[in-house]
């Protein structure tokens, strides 16, 4: 059986953020794209955050495929300060249908930043908790940069979440809501056809 392992890593944008009208930066365009197809190749899979000027990565795969591709990202002069978070072997891949899906800031993540003190996403102040959470969220929410049936959320996460810290939606479902709609409605016809009844019969 292949070995797959999984990093975690960080580091620190060295081009200027501009804020584009697509919302994804130019060069963090590049660097998916080049990702995609590369991992594609090498079946290696994973998640790129880009927020405030820092990324965060989750790589996993076949181990010596990981580690090449850590060393090519090491010289990589888009980006400097790599530090390893997380570096674990892994028996499933979390991100599996994503040769690098990609997540850009969202109120989802603001929020969670804010609950932990945090004005703006600065990975090298997290704490193990703190990165977990990270990971959970990333693994929930869609990547704006796919079509809607390829970008949907992954599903929940198998791997490296303990249990009952999946993340949750928003609202519970409305299942509720649209039974009483369909009560309001069988109500409403039921008042109609008595007046109309009542009409006819004055009438006779
Ligand atoms: C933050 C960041 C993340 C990257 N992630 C990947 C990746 O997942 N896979 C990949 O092949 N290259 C990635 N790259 C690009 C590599 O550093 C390198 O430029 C690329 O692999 C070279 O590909 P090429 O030989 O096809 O030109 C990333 C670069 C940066 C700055």
């Amino acid at each position: 059986m292949t070995d797959l392992i999984r990093i975690v890593y960080i580091s620190r944008a060295t081009f200027a953020t501009s804020n584009p009208a697509d919302g994804v930066e130019p060069t963090v365009s590049r660097i998916l794209s080049t990702s995609r197809t590369n991992n594609r190749k090498h079946g290696l899979v994973g998640m790129l955050y880009y927020g405030d000027g820092c990324f965060f990565q989750c790589l996993e795969g076949e181990t010596s495929k990981v580690q090449t591709l850590y060393k090519t990202l090491l010289k990589d002069s888009r980006h400097k300060d790599l530090k390893i978070l997380a570096s674990e072997p892994i028996k499933r891949l979390s991100f599996p249908d994503w040769s690098m899906k990609y997540v850009p800031v969202d109120q989802h993540m603001r929020k969670l930043l804010e609950e932990h003190g945090f004005e703006q996403f600065d990975p090298y102040r997290f704490d193990h908790h703190l990165v977990e959470r990270v990971m959970q969220l990333l693994q929930g929410v869609p990547d704006p940069t796919i079509p809607p049936v390829e970008g949907r959320a992954s599903p929940p996460a198998r791997t490296l979440l303990a249990p009952g810290l999946a993340a949750q939606p928003d609202s519970p479902p409305s299942a509720n809501g649209s039974a009483k709609l369909s009560l309001a409605i069988s109500i409403a016809a039921l008042v109609i056809s008595v007046i109309t009844l009542l009409l006819v019969l004055s009438r006779l």
